[in-house]
């Protein structure tokens, strides 16, 4: 069997992570698969920033549209981010030549999802997401595959890190929201744009992402009631928790009879549940299905080896042979949803 070839664009915390497996776990990548995998060519925006790997072995690439269109190149890794720009250019670019996407891009699923999950239905290829959806944990995949013969009732949890931390950190310092901000900034924990953290964007991208598999509808980011954590203060935090419940930034989506409700919220939830106990950086997701009942993932959502261990879950199948649709069904069988509630209050 052929080597299957990756070009990754993006050599950021993420890409630099699937560099390094790809190098680190080769044995191991080619036993499970029964093939080898290889990188061909990478591209980011600085050719000559070190950013701690030997790049010497790969073709480089100015353009990440030429990238995705190179003859040695099976599978385009879309790891730059941003919703449109260069990300969305390099993906289309990508589909329309007949490559493979393996992308950890949510904002850009968010926005674009049925448009792309379209264009790789067409081209006959793989359109793979798994480290968009709170980063290493399984989530994507246990949607579309483990849990295909559930009717799925609802999909909960904590899909941003940087919240959570900010959240927990607050409880734990008695600090204000203000000074923990700041503190994840020195950290690195907050986005480029830090009101795709904090404004619940980033986890409300998540969500739509989830609900739009968990129910075969078209993403509908516009409909998730959305409300950041900026106003959350250190009393609300307290109150909380006397009364034995802390705060999350939770996101929920539930089939209802008038339609699909989705929102992202600060929420109290008992102090004890597994999402209450839930600390730091952490996420978890909780899925609910008429035949499984519920089942609750947690791990990290976000870092180099998490989210690229993720992306490499994706190149893996791909390698295997297995094309399924990007959203668990035939993309032209997505609903679009009915909104159980108004989007935006
Ligand atoms: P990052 O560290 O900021 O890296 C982004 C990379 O993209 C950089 O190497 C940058 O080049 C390159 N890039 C940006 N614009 C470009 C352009 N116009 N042309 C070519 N290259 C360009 O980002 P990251 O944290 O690795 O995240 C990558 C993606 O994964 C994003 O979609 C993000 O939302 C998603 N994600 C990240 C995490 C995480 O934990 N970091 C978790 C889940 C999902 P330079 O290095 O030269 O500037
Ligand atoms: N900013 C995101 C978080 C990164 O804090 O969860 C992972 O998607």
């Amino acid at each position: 069997t052929p080597t299957l070839r990756l070009g990754i664009a993006g050599l950021g915390t993420v890409g630099v992570g699937v560099l390094r497996i790809v190098e680190n776990q080769a044995a191991l990548l080619s036993a499970r698969t029964g093939r080898a995998i290889s990188v061909s060519a990478v591209s980011a925006r600085s050719r000559g920033k070190d950013r701690g790997v030997d790049l010497s072995g790969y073709a480089w690439e100015d353009d990440p549209v030429a990238l995705a269109r190179r003859d040695d190149v099976d599978v385009f890794v879309e790891l730059m981010g941003g919703a449109d720009g260069p990300a969305k250019a390099a993906t289309e670019a990508a589909l329309a030549a007949g490559k493979h996407v393996v992308t950890a891009n949510k904002a850009m699923l968010a926005l674009h999802g049925q448009a792309l999950a379209e264009a790789a239905e067409a081209a006959g290829v793989a359109l793979r997401f798994e480290a968009a959806v709170a980063g290493g944990i399984p989530c994507v995949k246990a949607l579309t595959e483990g849990l295909a013969g559930n009717a799925i009732t609802r999909v909960s949890g904590v899909m941003n890190g940087t919240c959570n931390y900010i959240l927990t950190r607050m409880e734990s310092s008695g600090l204000p929201y203000a000074e923990v901000f700041k503190e994840a900034d020195a950290l690195g924990y907050l986005e480029a744009d830090p009101t795709l953290d904090v404004g619940g964007i980033d986890a409300g991208h998540k969500l739509a992402i989830l609900a739009a598999i968990a129910f075969g509808t078209q993403v509908d980011f516009e409909g998730v009631q959305l409300q950041g954590i900026q106003q959350v203060s250190i009393d609300d935090i307290h109150r909380a928790r006397d009364m034995g419940y802390r705060i999350k930034l939770l996101g929920e989506a539930r089939a209802t009879p008038a339609g699909i409700e989705q929102s992202m919220r600060p929420t109290l939830v008992p102090a004890d549940s597994p999402l209450g106990q839930l600390e730091g950086g952490t996420n978890m997701v909780v899925i609910e299905g008429d035949a499984v009942g519920q089942i609750v993932l947690r791990g990290a959502g976000a870092g180099e080896g998490p989210t690229a261990s993720a992306v490499m879950g994706d190149v893996a199948d791909i390698a295997r042979g297995l094309i399924l649709p990007p959203f668990g069904q035939p993309a032209a069988t997505l609903t679009k949803p009915q909104r159980a509630n108004a989007a935006t209050e």
